[in-house]
């Protein structure tokens, strides 16, 4: 099977858990970038990359690299590629272009327009018919990089962004994709065997894809993908390895997943997810308020995004009240557990009243967080009054 370039986009600061999955996944000449992660490898890796990468958005095979001055050199260069080998007549495709750095180019509709008419146009003269043009959904996505005058063209495996999975009933206001979830889950120092909470688990982003992870349920399994109707689609290849993803689900873990929100629609929605996830049976969710919830196993992780005046909507809970709730969360019930929060605004982390030992800058969509380490302490290690002062105290 012949050897292809990949690149694996994802939310900025999850690139080293994007390589670490594709190392586990046996990609080679793997190259973290910003936003994404270069590799090699077959046609396999291509498919196993779809269906096992929880944290990346989009697995892309770049079909053409060459350099171009202006709209002939670019007509020319992606008019040079047989396109029979991507796609018939009868398929539609659409191309999404983006453009770094190049004066001579300046509007991405027009790059992506003369691209499509040198597709288009190749096909007409060879089979007399073309592709038609579909943004919706696309039989072949392709996107278009021009970074000065070197043009990148890729075929997009996923088409629909790897972050849905197919497990959410309805498109919640969550800041937190399932992408980003499970990036920052492979980036903590969770062992994905130790009891594990969300106090403030919304619609349980952080917990479903906990418990995807930890059951080793591939995240791609309940979806599907348009190399599934390409051209080149190996469909035993294909069956095979979504075989061996279903031989591989456990049916139970040896530790508990948790989590409670004050809002009962949100509980809600997190329990229909989990359904249609299929971790319900590895997942619990409580309403409460993270002040007076009890878990019913004392926790040794915690992770949280705990809402940080992201929204303008009347409905968002007031961010200080809740960083104060959290911080009376871990006070009273984590005693010797590490904490992970997503922070998208530093005045609020001193009301946690701790001190952090880790930070990892992280995008969430536009908001620039911090991926925050907290390590509580042990009830035996006797009173607080010595230990570190709070982030922001004087
Ligand atoms: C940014 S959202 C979390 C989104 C979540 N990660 C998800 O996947 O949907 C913050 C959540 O904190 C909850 N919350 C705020 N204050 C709370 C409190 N005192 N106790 C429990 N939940 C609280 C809100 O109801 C909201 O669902």
């Amino acid at each position: 099977m012949s050897e292809r370039n990949y690149y694996a986009s994802c939310n900025r600061g999850l690139e080293p858990a994007v390589a670490q999955e594709l190392g586990a996944l046996g990609a080679a000449d793997i190259v973290a970038g910003r936003g994404g992660v270069a590799f090699r490898g077959d046609l396999r890796t291509g498919y196993l990359a779809c269906l096992w990468l929880r944290s990346a958005i989009r697995v892309q095979e770049e079909i053409l690299e060459a350099r171009v001055r202006d709209a002939v050199d670019l007509y020319e260069a992606v008019g040079f590629v047989d396109w029979d080998r991507w796609l018939t007549p009868d398929q539609t495709l659409a191309i999404y272009a983006s453009i770094r750095d190049n004066p001579e180019f300046r509007h991405s509709g027009f790059v992506a327009l003369r691209a499509k008419d040198a597709i288009v146009d190749q096909q007409r003269e060879k089979h007399g018919k073309r592709s038609s043009v579909d943004t919706h959904m696309p039989d072949l996505p392709l996107k278009l990089v021009l970074k000065r005058d070197k043009l990148l063209l890729y075929r997009d495996f996923a088409g629909v962004s790897l972050h849905k999975r197919g497990y959410r009933p309805v498109q919640v206001k969550s800041p937190l994709n399932e992408a980003t979830a499970a990036g920052l889950l492979l980036l903590s120092d969770w062992d994905q065997a130790s009891p594990l909470v969300d106090p403030m688990c919304g619609s349980g982003t952080f917990l479903i894809e906990a418990a995807l992870m930890a059951s080793d349920f591939a995240p791609g399994l309940l979806r599907t993908f348009p190399f599934e109707f390409w051209v080149d689609f190996d469909e035993a290849l294909w069956n095979s390895l979504l075989d061996e993803a279903r031989g591989r689900v456990k049916q139970s873990l040896g530790f508990p997943i948790a989590g409670a929100d004050r809002h009962p629609g949100a509980i809600a929605i997190a329990g229909e997810s989990a359904y249609a996830a299929r971790v319900d049976h590895l997942v619990t969710f409580e309403i409460a308020d993270a002040r007076v919830w009890k878990p019913a196993t004392p926790p040794a992780f915690v992770v949280s995004n705990p809402p940080y005046g992201e929204r303008l909507d009347a409905a968002e809970d007031d961010p200080e009240d809740a960083w104060r709730a959290l911080g009376d969360f871990l006070h009273g019930q984590c005693s010797g557990a590490e904490a992970w929060l997503l922070s998208g605004n530093k005045s609020l982390t001193r009301h946690l009243r701790l001190r952090t030992s880790g930070r990892t800058p992280v995008m969430n969509g536009p908001i620039e967080c911090r991926w925050l380490k907290y390590e509580l302490r042990s009830k035996s290690d006797g009173p607080k009054s010595d230990g570190p002062k709070p982030d922001g105290a004087e």
